[in-house]
Formats: structure tokens, sequence, C-alpha cells
């Protein structure tokens, strides 16, 4: 049984990553799974220097989900590289970092440190983040910016580059297409949907942020429509993120057109999903005789629709 996926030059031993910001730096939890058994690591976002994020309250649980607005607390990349990389390398993890920036030099000089650094994989362009003012979102909800920064990095790495789209727009696939011709190598999708929650006896947000971003299953119907809307678009593999709890999640994933998957806040609830989720694949496989994951990939059935 073969669950190796490809994305661009990178082939990943399994399709099940770590979310960006679900997972730490992943040397938080090698205590807990081993971190050279994903498909990869997805690393915290990280800017060029450290930043403390919004203070607290940044966490509320809402129904089948939750909201966050962390607001890109992290390292910087040079301590990222430092104090944390060495460690990771030694574990095995293969090492996906999410690159935050401000303006389009900052996302190009976080780019060029990690790729002159050792044991990066590949970049997840963060253009998404939608609880930060400056930078972040502003790139990822408008066509002409997607496409420069892409472009930008593009010109400054050979690693593999994986734009991070946010679901908080009207044609979420016309985005992926946009990083593609940019020269993207994959695409992530989705980031958090941007929501808000009041306390109503005091009639206050109840994030400091006042508004923060929506994960967990309350948003994986609309993630899966939007990886099967990409998916016909573009030629590039999209990694499918939101709301995964099971195997059969991942599986619709996949079925829908996602190459890999990311997972984030099921593993606050079960940080031993992993196992678990890798188990149910396998099972689905066997039950249903794939002996390779990619072959499953974008195979949805629609009644009256012609396969490719
Ligand atoms: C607490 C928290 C922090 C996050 N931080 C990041 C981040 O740093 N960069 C990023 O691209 N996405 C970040 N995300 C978004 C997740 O990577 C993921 O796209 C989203 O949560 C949907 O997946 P899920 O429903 O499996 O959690 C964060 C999500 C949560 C809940």
């Amino acid at each position: 049984m073969d669950l190796s996926v490809r994305i661009g030059a990178l082939t990943l031993k399994t399709p099940l990553l770590s979310a960006s910001g679900c997972f730490g730096y992943g040397v938080e939890y090698a205590g807990v799974v081993d971190l050279s058994s994903l498909g990869a690591v997805v690393v915290k976002g990280l800017f060029l220097n450290e930043r403390s994020g919004h203070p607290p309250p940044r966490i509320v649980e809402t129904p089948a989900g939750m909201l966050n607005a962390i607001g890109l607390q992290g390292i910087g990349v040079r301590r990222f590289v430092r104090e944390k990389l060495p460690e990771l390398r030694k574990r095995g993890a293969t090492v996906i970092v999410n690159v935050c920036g401000t303006t389009i030099d900052e996302y190009v000089e976080v780019t060029r440190i990690l790729s002159d650094a050792d044991g990066v994989a590949a970049i997840e362009l963060n253009i998404s983040c939608p609880n930060i003012k400056e930078g972040g979102i502003s790139f990822g909800c408008d066509l002409g910016n997607t496409h420069q920064v892409v472009s930008a990095v593009r010109r400054a790495t050979t690693l593999p580059l994986i734009p991070k789209l946010t679901p908080n727009v009207t044609s979420v696939a016309s985005f992926a297409k946009a990083a593609e011709e940019a020269g993207a190598d994959a695409v992530s999708l989705v980031n958090t949907f941007l929501a808000m929650a009041i306390d109503v006896e005091t009639r206050r947000p109840r994030l400091s942020n006042v508004m923060g971003g929506l994960s967990g299953p309350a948003i994986r119907p609309i993630a899966v429509r939007m990886v099967y809307e990409c998916s016909r678009l573009v030629r590039i593999p999209v990694i499918g993120i939101g709301g995964i709890t099971s195997a059969a999640d991942v599986v619709e994933f996949v079925i829908a057109g996602a190459t890999a998957v990311q997972v984030g806040t099921a593993s606050f609830v079960d940080p031993f999903i992993w196992g678990k989720l890798e188990a149910g694949v396998r099972d689905y496989m066997t039950r249903h005789r794939i002996e390779r994951i990619a072959d499953l990939t974008g195979t949805v059935d629609v009644p009256g629709e012609k396969r490719t």
C-alpha cells in the first residue's frame, strides 16, 4: 500500500500534514508523535522578527469549532533556524515553514533565510491570515497582489512553494489560478474564516481582537467545496485543510481533489490523532482495493460530469 504523495519535486511519506499554528514548531509534540511519521510538519507562521501577537482572550470555543485571533505570535525566522530546525532535522521531520510578511520584501527575506538553512523541505506562503492588520490577507484577497507576492518569492527560492489561500473571497479558485500562474508548485486551502462572537451579558466581543478566524468541523463542507473548485481549475496539487477529524474526512478531501491534507483544530482535541487517521486511511484503501492514495485524488463521481 502506497501512501506517498508528490508536491512539486517533494515526495511526502503520507498525505497527513500538521496545519500551521496548531502544532507549534513541531518539537513541542515530539514526545507525543513520531515527527518522521507525518507527511510533513507545517510549523507556526514566521515573520522576520519576533512578534507577541494579540492580548488574551485569543481563543473562543464555538459550535463544532473554534475562533482564534492569536495574531501570529512567533519567535522570528532566525531564532527558528537556530533553535528549532536542528531538533526537527534530528528527528527526521519533513519541515514545511509557513512564511508571513507585512511587505513583499519581508516575504522574500524570510524565504531567503529559510532557503539557505539546512532542513527546510518547502515554503507555505501565508497570504491568508485574517487576524493581522498589515500584510497577510491583504495579499491573499487581491488577485494582483497574490500574483505579485508569489512571483517575487518564486524568484527568491528553488524550494517547493505553496501559497496558502484564504476562503474569505468570492472565488477562491481564481486565486489558486493566480498562484499557479505566478509559479506556485501547489496551493493549500483553506485558512480560517473571518468570524466573530459576542458575550451577550457584557455585550463585548469574546476576542480582544474583536474578530478572529473560525476553524474546526464547522467549516469542513465549505473547505471541501473550495478544494473541489480549485482542483478543477489548476494543474498543481491542492492541499486540503478545514475541519478534518477522521479518516473519512481525509478521504473526502482527497476524493474532492486534494493530494494531501492538513489537520489543525482536531489535533488540539486529540494529540494522538495521527496514528488513527493513518490507520483509518489504510483501512479505507484496503476495503476499496486502492493501492496508491494518489490514485484517489479527484475521483469524486458527480453524476452527469465526465471524469478526466
Ligand atoms: C490557533 C490557531 C493558529 C493558527 N495559526 C496559523 C498560522 O500561523 N499560519 C497559518 O497559515 N494558519 C494558521 N492557522 C490556520 C490553520 O492552519 C488551518 O488553516 C485552519 O485552522 C483550518 O484547519 P482546521 O479546521 O483543521 O483547524 C491557525 C489556526 C488555529 C486554530
